[in-house]
């Protein structure tokens, strides 16, 4: 009987220390989830600090910094808070963004590397499943072009603050990847009207949405046509669109992205 309540004790014990791990291990993704969502949100706009909803999202920045830095080795932490501060320390610069584009891509890829973040879909995105998922749940307030347009922000009754940004904006458009699109799907954006999809879409359909989201809006080469880009989706998904430009990496590859074709689920991912 008392062998019972022992062993019973540590069961119960051993169940609730599960429990409060697994929320702490929740807690950790979401806080590093929302730290990289607002470290590529402060990268859009040259008035990224005279916004009164961005200062808040700045001092939000710093305080997520220090929730996701204690995680890790005092070694690796100093690398991240180097990283992260030598970009920020660039915030409200006259040429804020396009002076801080080296300083953003590294803070933005030592976090990536220290966290080891799953950048890409265990199975390749179907275009035409993220078209569908676009249209049915998200084209009201994005727009059919991505300029967050849709009809719900031309409804009097319903008040958005902030605004669905227009995706299509160079700032936008150059310094997010398919993963940053992902992310912002599965976990919405807190204090503003982006829903999280984390239980309501597939992991799936949220990257064939972001995939479709990244790259169909084509601004500079909507024309073009044809692929031979030897470049492998796993590589491309984790680049910005910045970074595929400094790597020469430019149309070729991102038609690769753009053709349906590449995206068939039945062709098994490199
Ligand atoms: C009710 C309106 C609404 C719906 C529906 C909605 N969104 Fe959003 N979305 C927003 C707003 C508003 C923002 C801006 C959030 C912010 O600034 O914090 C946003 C931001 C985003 C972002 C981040 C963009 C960036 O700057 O990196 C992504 C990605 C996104 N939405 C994807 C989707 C997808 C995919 C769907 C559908 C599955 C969807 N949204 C449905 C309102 C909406």
């Amino acid at each position: 009987m008392r062998t019972c309540l022992f062993l019973c004790l540590l069961v119960l014990g051993a169940t609730a220390q599960g429990r409060d791990s697994r929320e702490e291990k929740r807690k950790q993704t979401k806080d590093l989830r929302r730290f990289i969502q607002l470290l590529e949100y402060s990268y859009d706009d040259p008035n990224y600090l005279s916004h009164a909803s961005m200062a808040k999202r700045r001092s939000e920045l710093s305080e997520k910094l220090e929730q996701i830095a204690v995680k890790l080795s005092p070694k690796k932490r100093k690398k991240l808070k180097d990283a992260v501060g030598s970009y920020m320390a660039l915030f409200g610069r006259a040429d804020f963004p396009k002076g801080s584009q080296k300083a953003y891509s590294s803070a933005r890829a030592t976090t990536l590397e220290l966290f080891r973040v799953v950048l890409i879909p265990s199975q390749s995105p179907n275009f035409s499943v993220g078209k569908k998922v676009y249209e049915k749940q998200c084209q009201q307030c994005h727009g059919s072009e991505g300029k967050g347009d849709g009809i719900y922000t031309k409804n009097p009754k319903i008040k958005m603050e902030p605004p669905p940004k227009d995706l299509t904006k160079q700032f936008i458009e150059g310094s997010r990847s398919p993963f940053s699109y992902f992310n912002s799907t599965l976990a919405g954006s807190e204090g503003s009207s982006m829903p999280k999809y984390e239980f309501t879409l597939s992991a799936h359909e949220m990257w064939s949405v972001a995939f479709y989201m990244a790259h169909s809006w084509n601004r500079n080469d909507r024309d073009r046509t044809g692929t031979n880009a030897k470049v492998s989706m796993e590589s491309i998904s984790k680049m910005t669109g910045y970074e595929l430009k400094a790597l020469g990496l430019n149309d070729q590859d991102l038609r690769y992205l753009r053709d349906w074709r590449s995206f068939d689920p039945k062709t098994p991912r490199k």
